[in-house]
């Protein structure tokens, strides 16, 4: 199994390849959370572009803000430095494929699994091996119409979990609980939101589910399946 330990960076039009101090040889496997700001100026944005796979370019131009195509990028390219770090490719060579409901995977023969997710000024990736696993970041805005979207895709018990916890912060918890866990399924909104019960804090076999909190004003769940694991965090740099 590839090890990204204590392998010096490699240089990369530009761009330096993290050295992960992280493997995932060990048994069973361990499950890495990475995590890194996407809110860069536009002339890095556009030295990491070069990283993407062309479809990759054109979904992040499809976006009409730039500060939405930055986010797009860089969260791209830090997810393909982190695989390359894993996999010992350069980044521009890690291949992807896509399931039916949209899962992206890695294209070549290994038990490597990872999921991305988003938001406001952060992305966040979980790499492991032979998990199915899934990991949904949210900014906490007050603004969102919680209590409509809530009232349409939570069950009675979330409903009723919802109202007595602090808002909106419960509402993002619970959120990115149900995400975490349809995007670790691979299903993604596809399926019933309302099919999937969580409870923040509690796992919903058989996934195990873990809150994580990255950044201030943001609510983050990891789910994946397999013996239990304590996710191990880190911020990215470097990029
Ligand atoms: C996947 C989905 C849950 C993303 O939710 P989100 O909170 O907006 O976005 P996140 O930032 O958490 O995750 C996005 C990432 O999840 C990954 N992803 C996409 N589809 C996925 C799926 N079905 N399962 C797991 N991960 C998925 C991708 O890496 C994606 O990154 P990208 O949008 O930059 O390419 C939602 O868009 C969805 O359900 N999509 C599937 C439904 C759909 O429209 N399918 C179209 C083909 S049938």
């Amino acid at each position: 199994m590839p090890s990204a330990k204590g392998r010096a960076p490699v240089l990369s039009r530009n761009v330096t390849i993290p050295v992960l101090n992280a493997s995932l040889t060990s048994e069973p496997s361990p499950v890495h959370v990475w995590f890194w700001r996407t809110d860069f100026e536009e002339s890095r944005c556009a030295e990491l572009a070069r990283l993407l796979s062309p479809a990759e370019r054109a979904a992040a131009e499809r976006f009409r803000f730039p500060r939405d195509r930055a986010r797009s990028v860089i969260s791209h390219a830090g997810l393909r430095l982190l695989l390359a770090g894993y996999l010992n490719l350069p980044p521009e060579s890690v291949a992807f494929t896509v399931e039916g409901a949209g899962k992206p995977r890695l294209a070549a023969p290994g038990a490597i699994s990872f999921n991305l997710s988003h938001s406001g000024v952060y992305a966040a990736a979980v790499v492991s091996r032979g998990r199915n696993v899934g990991i949904d970041i949210e900014e906490i805005r007050p603004n969102v119409a919680w209590r409509d979207i809530a009232g349409r895709f939570f069950s009675a018990e979330e409903a009723v979990w919802l109202d007595s916890m602090p808002e909106p912060e419960s509402f993002f918890r619970l959120w990115t609980a149900k995400e975490a866990v349809l995007k670790a399924a691979g299903t993604g909104l596809t399926a019933p939101l309302d099919r999937i019960r969580v409870r923040p804090g509690e796992d919903a076999p058989p996934w195990n589910l873990r809150e994580l909190d990255l950044a201030p004003g943001y609510a983050a769940t990891l789910a994946f399946d397999g013996p239990p694991a304590q996710p191990e965090v880190r911020l990215l740099t470097g990029l």
